[in-house]
């Protein structure tokens, strides 16, 4: 039978490509994102294998019905991908901006993972994958609030996979960590190196998840600068 997977934030980027490699795999495929013009676009494309909501991770009542919803629709869910993350949002203050990211990316992110966590629970199974990123190894300080965002969240999973672990829990949590990707996100940023293409960071990353790892480096060349981050001093990591 075909996994179902839904994805939060799959409007563009690493979230549009996964729907789209996803339904190549037969997966049935969940999809959501505030821009609905976005998500009816992908449904025009991917037909009967995709099922959509809009939906604002921010608000969090509506979020968990719009996801109740697409489980129903979709008749169940196997795997949900914790995948909507902002960098950045214009905004009054830098104050405002930075609560932003965290409104997302943490809040966001919590809400949709306790929401997850009880549906697989009551199930007996499930996997929940969560978008990290390289920058959850150490604080940035082009994008303080998004660096400890990602270490929020990664922490967050790894205290889960312990509770699993102690529940005997059948739940898989992957922290999937890309380096640079293609993306809405990066477009117009300047300094970044390997950036990866998209198709072929979310080509690895379904592999990972397939096998169900706890952790995924996309693309596999940012393993080593994982492995290199975790080996640098605090004092040396102070001074980037
Ligand atoms: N690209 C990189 O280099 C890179 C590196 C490391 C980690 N990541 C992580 O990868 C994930 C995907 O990012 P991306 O690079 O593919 O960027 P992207 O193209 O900007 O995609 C971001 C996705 O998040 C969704 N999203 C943002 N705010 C949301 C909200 N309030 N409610 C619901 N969905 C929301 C967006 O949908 P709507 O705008 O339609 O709501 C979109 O689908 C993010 O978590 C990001 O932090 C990216």
């Amino acid at each position: 039978m075909s996994k179902k997977i839904i994805i939060i934030g799959a409007t563009s980027g690493i979230g549009e490509e996964l729907a789209r490699q996803c339904v190549e795999k037969e997966y049935i495929v969940g999809g959501t994102g505030r821009r609905l013009e976005r998500l009816e676009s992908l449904k025009k494309e991917l037909g009967n294998y995709f099922y959509y909501s809009q939906m604002d991770v921010t608000n969090h009542d509506e979020s968990k019905e719009q996801l109740q919803s697409l489980i129903d629709q979709m008749g169940g869910m196997d795997i949900i991908v914790l995948n909507a993350g902002i960098s950045n949002h214009p905004a009054a203050s830098i104050t405002a901006m930075e609560q932003k990211v965290i409104d997302v990316n943490v809040s966001g992110f919590i809400q949709m993972f306790g929401e997850a966590f009880q549906y697989f629970r009551k199930q007996g199974y499930g996997h929940i994958v969560g978008i990290s990123s390289i920058a959850s190894l150490f604080g940035s300080s082009r994008a303080a609030p998004y660096s400890a965002s990602k270490s929020f969240i990664s922490t967050y999973m790894q205290a889960y996979r312990q509770r699993c672990n102690n529940l005997r829990e059948d739940i898989t949590v992957t922290d999937v960590k890309p380096g640079f990707v293609k993306s809405e996100m990066i477009q117009g940023k300047k300094g970044l190196f390997w950036v990866g293409e998209t198709e072929t960071a979310v080509k690895q990353m379904i592999k990972d998840i397939e096998k169900k790892k706890s952790y995924s480096y996309v693309t596999r060349r940012w393993r080593l600068v994982a492995w290199l981050l975790k080996l640098t001093p605090n004092w040396i990591l102070d001074r980037l």
